[in-house]
């Protein structure tokens, strides 16, 4: 039995974490973090856990922390995370942290798109990236793994194959992205407050999402050379769900139908990937761990379609997916 801690306890990525962990027969909840006081009922903060688990939420210092837990889950935000996640490995507990710290290899590009010095730059670049479709192997041994981004999930499950088999070129790659609210987290913000989002799709952060440079620096690994995308999400009024649409330029004569078939060859043995006959819809894999993938020929352009659910393959199935890997389990344990 593997002991586990969420830090962060009362946001959204762990409440979808709790969901799945409480039905993970290898494991066993043993710290649940917050900075309120008073030790709220986890039911008090997430309704939906009521009869189903019950524990508080604490203010636990790190050292409470290693004390109680084998592997910890870190779901604070940038930042916050790496000052908490830096002390747990130090002292030879497993982490998975969702937050964007260590995923990019470079303070300075950190620093340049999360406006922060980085709390633990010795790290990077020996971090591996939490998909395990591509990095399994490095997932397996790590002590730490950077659960990746939910638009750079579906993106990089879209194209990493067909740049890395030289199907589509690197350069020219438009990538147009929706995400449901809860994106943004819990904390309410005023775009995400009911009146201003519902009924109502709009870009933001155009030319300015920090997970453009997520994007290039895993598309450039696979591609071998740089990589560009010009990245421009949305948020559209639904509460959960990534749609992204790749436009991208084929190398020579390479047919929807070669495309499709080199994602299915490259997916084909893993559990949450699937080409769809049909164009995929952020309903069909909302609740699931899964990512659906198509692929049309417009023109010129080879559109690769990818559609996950953020809280899941894009959050805390993906970490749940890191941990199985981690500690041996079945991947697969748990998730549907
Ligand atoms: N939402 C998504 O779709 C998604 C997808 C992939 C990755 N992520 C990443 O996953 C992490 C959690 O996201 P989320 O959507 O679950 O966020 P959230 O709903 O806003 O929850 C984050 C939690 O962290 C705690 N917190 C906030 N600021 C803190 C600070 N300065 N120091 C310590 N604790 C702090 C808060 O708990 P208390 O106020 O109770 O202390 C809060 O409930 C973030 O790093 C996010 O970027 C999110």
């Amino acid at each position: 039995m593997i002991r586990v801690g969420i830090l962060g306890a009362t946001g959204y990525t762990a409440l979808e974490l709790i969901r799945i962990l409480i039905r993970h027969s290898e494991v066993e909840i043993g710290a649940l973090t917050t900075r309120q006081s008073g030790r709220p009922a986890a039911s008090s903060v997430h309704p939906s856990l009521a009869g189903k688990l019950d524990l508080p939420l604490e203010d636990l210092s790190p050292e409470q922390v290693i004390e109680r837990c084998d592997c910890v889950f870190s779901c604070l935000p940038h930042a916050a995370s790496a000052e908490v996640v830096k002390v747990l490995v130090d002292a030879g507990r497993r982490v998975i942290d969702f937050s964007a710290d260590y995923r990019l290899n470079d303070a300075e590009v950190y620093q340049t798109w999360y406006g922060e010095t980085h709390p633990d730059p010795e790290r990077l670049g020996r971090v591996p990236y939490g998909l395990p479709e591509l990095f399994a192997s490095q997932i397996s041994q790590a002590p730490l793994v950077a659960n990746p981004g939910c638009y750079p999930t579906a993106v990089v499950l879209a194209l990493a194959p067909l740049l890395a088999a030289r199907l589509i070129h690197r350069e020219g790659i438009i990538l147009d992205a929706k995400t449901g609210v809860s994106g943004a987290g819990r904390t309410p913000k005023m775009v995400t407050i009911f009146p201003e989002c519902n009924e109502s799709i709009m870009p933001y952060n155009v030319g300015q999402h920090r997970h453009t440079p997520e994007i290039d620096q895993l598309l450039g690994q696979l591609a071998g050379a740089p990589v560009q995308a010009i990245f421009t999400p949305h948020l559209a009024p639904m509460d959960r769900g990534i749609l992204t649409t790749a436009y991208t330029l084929p190398v020579g004569d390479t047919t929807e139908t070669a495309a499709a078939d080199a994602l299915r060859d490259f997916y084909a043995e893993q559990p949450f990937v699937t080409v769809v006959d049909t164009l995929p819809a952020t309903k069909h894999v909302s609740g699931t761990n899964h990512c659906h993938l198509a692929v049309r020929k417009v023109r010129d352009r080879l559109l690769v379609f990818s559609c996950i659910d953020n809280l899941l393959k894009g959050a805390s199935g993906a970490a749940v997916q890191n941990f199985n890997w981690m500690f041996g389990f079945p991947e697969a344990t748990a998730l549907i």
